[in-house]
């Protein structure tokens, strides 16, 4: 399938564990300044796709097939160092779990100071200015209290907050965003995509930005990919995606919407396969309300179905 030159591109990639391939063979591609929208049920391995781009699989899981490719930078081939070094500089990650991503016995202010001082020369005073205003930017109120805190003594919302302010103040080329909104309540939730919009028209970062959320999807993307047991089902421009979506599972994660947590109970039967299941056709068959019986036998292909519009459907 034709794949545009983007400033990441994502070829057919593949993740194991020692049992089981994990990702099965994604390809996408992400402009400079462009928001990509992944979504897809739990366990469907949206995570693991963006943890394999920054390389920070966790031990056990490895990349064991495709390329990877970051501004014409070969990421599968960079050394450990080279990564390290584009890593929180020009790519970077807000993992879905603050708790883990930020040091219980480390300030905010020295995260960012080792943020900023591990990519390039800067006087701590100075680090800290540009750390509060940036801070100040996303409407943190009282940035030098946040600064002196450790992240225990803060909310999770206002620790999330900071992950996103982490991520942002290096000026990054783009920022892969786990579900960078879930841990918050509805009114955070919308201020804090009206942030990182912000944020991505100053800077023109581009944002992959993975969420159970399609309302938030809605509201950011300009792309949206569906990910479904490991593959990537459906892929193109969000109003395509959202309005004459090409995919039986698509159409029913928009059905299942309301729910706004991912819960598709509603609108599916049954559950996403874990990664052990093996299929001979299509993953989503037995879920399918519109199954052929072609579907049980042959894996879908994604085929062209609109202007830059992808899905792997027998039926689409
Ligand atoms: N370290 C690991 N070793 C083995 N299997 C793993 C490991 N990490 C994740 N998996 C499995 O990979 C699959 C995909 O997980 P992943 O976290 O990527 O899904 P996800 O789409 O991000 O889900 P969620 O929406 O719940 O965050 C799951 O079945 C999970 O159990
Ligand atoms: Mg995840």
């Amino acid at each position: 399938m034709p794949m545009t030159q983007g400033l990441l591109t994502i070829d057919d990639i593949r993740v194991s564990s020692a049992r089981h391939e994990i990702v099965k063979g994604v390809s996408l591609s992400i402009g400079q300044g462009e928001i990509y929208g992944l979504a897809g049920e739990s366990g469907c391995g949206k995570s693991t796709l963006l943890k394999s781009v920054t390389r920070l699989l966790p031990p056990g899981l490895r990349v064991v097939g495709g390329g990877l490719a970051f501004d014409g930078i070969d990421l599968l081939a960079l050394p450990p160092e080279g990564m390290r070094r584009l890593r929180g500089r020009r790519l970077t990650f807000v993992s879905q779990n603050a708790v883990e991503a930020l040091n219980d016995s480390r300030t905010v202010g020295a995260h960012f100071l080792e943020t900023m001082r591990s990519h390039g020369r800067i006087g701590r005073k100075e680090a800290l200015r540009q750390a509060a205003e940036l801070m100040a930017s996303l409407d943190l109120s009282d940035p030098g209290r946040i600064l002196a805190s450790y992240p225990f003594e803060l909310s999770g919302g206002m620790n999330q907050r900071v992950l996103i302010a982490l991520a942002m103040v290096m000026k990054p080329d783009l920022i892969l965003a786990d579900e960078p909104t879930s841990a918050l309540d509805a009114a955070v939730q919308a201020q804090v995509v009206a942030e990182m919009m912000g944020l991505r028209e100053r800077y023109r970062a581009a944002i992959l930005i993975v969420s159970h959320n399609l309302g938030v999807l809605a509201h950011m993307a300009e792309t949206i990919g569906v990910m479904y047991a490991g593959l990537l089902v459906e892929r193109g421009p969000k109003g395509l995606v959202l309005g004459l979506p090409g995919h039986p599972y698509t159409r029913a994660l928009i059905a299942a919407v309301p729910d706004l947590d991912g819960n598709m109970r509603d609108s599916v039967q049954g559950s996403p396969p874990s990664p052990g299941e093996v299929f001979p056709g299509c993953p989503f068959a037995p879920r399918c309300p519109e199954a052929l019986a072609a579907c049980a036998g042959t894996p879908p292909a994604l085929r062209q179905v609109g202007d830059g519009h992808w899905a792997a459907c027998h039926a689409a």
